[in-house]
């Protein structure tokens, strides 16, 4: 069965202090009240991941990952961080191509399939978010949309390269705007995407990928979402920085 994954991207929130009291607090609820087996990943800014990666070492249900990385490996790149050193703090996976760094940081899809690499040559997992804009949706281009930011981010991959890596289908005019997608909406993407997937390579291997749905995801709307056959999990921003309503999601994950 493919493995169901609930991310929680704090983007740029919580000082170490809030941070660290929020992790202590989701460890200790979810250890109380869920006994389900996705897991978990806390996805704070950079200067967090190494604090918070060893809060959680000791339990197997939470992960760490990381925002961005560079798509170079080490050298003369001011301000930026590389996969091999946030492997080296003990994250696990990385965002890559999140549709704020696309949109206020101009990465585009070749720019991102470098890094897709970088991140694998480190051994984590990439989670790469593809979505299209509320104006591509009207102008019905966004299958068009979706298979590009696909291939051209992912297709140059071989097949154990590509089952490393996590989808996180995330409608730009959903996030952070209270907006969700319907899940009739989220489940035809996440269907169109592993077709995608299934006619590059095969259709086992695209059972296996984990498709992660984002955009203003709650517990209101987590367990529809869930529900449908091929949504694996979410990419979640707001709700993940309270512990509460983070750990109600995961709860909706049966
Ligand atoms: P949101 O953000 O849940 O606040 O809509 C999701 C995301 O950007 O990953």
């Amino acid at each position: 069965m493919r493995k169901k994954i609930i991310a929680g991207n704090w983007k740029m929130n919580k000082t170490l202090e809030e941070g660290m009291g929020l992790v202590s607090e989701l460890s200790n609820m979810l250890k109380d009240e869920y006994q389900g087996s996705a897991e978990v990943v806390i996805i704070p800014p950079f200067v967090h991941l190494n604090a918070v990666s060893k809060l959680i070492a000791d339990n197997p249900r939470l992960a760490s990952g990381a925002q961005n990385c560079s798509n170079h490996k080490s050298g003369a790149y001011t301000g930026e961080v590389s996969a091999g050193m946030i492997g080296s703090v003990g994250c696990k996976y990385v965002i890559i191509g999140h549709s704020e760094r696309r949109q206020y940081f101009g990465e585009h899809n070749a720019w991102l399939a470098q890094k897709i690499d970088a991140v694998l040559t480190a051994g984590l997992n990439p989670i790469y978010c593809c979505g299209e804009t509320l104006e591509e949706r009207e102008n019905n281009s966004h299958f068009e949309v979706l298979e590009k930011q696909i291939s051209e981010g992912l297709f140059h991959l071989n097949d154990d390269q590509i089952k490393q890596v996590v989808v996180a289908y995330e409608p730009v005019w959903a996030i952070g705007t209270g907006k969700t997608a319907s899940t009739a909406q989220a489940q035809e993407i996440h269907a169109f995407i592993r077709g995608l997937i299934s006619k590059k390579y095969n259709e086992a291997l695209a059972q296996e990928i984990t498709i992660q749905y984002g955009g203003s995801v709650k517990a209101e709307n987590a367990a529809e979402l869930f529900a449908a056959p091929d949504i694996d999990g979410a990419l979640v921003g707001g709700a993940a920085l309270q512990s509460r309503s983070f750990v109600d999601i995961v709860k909706a994950m049966a």
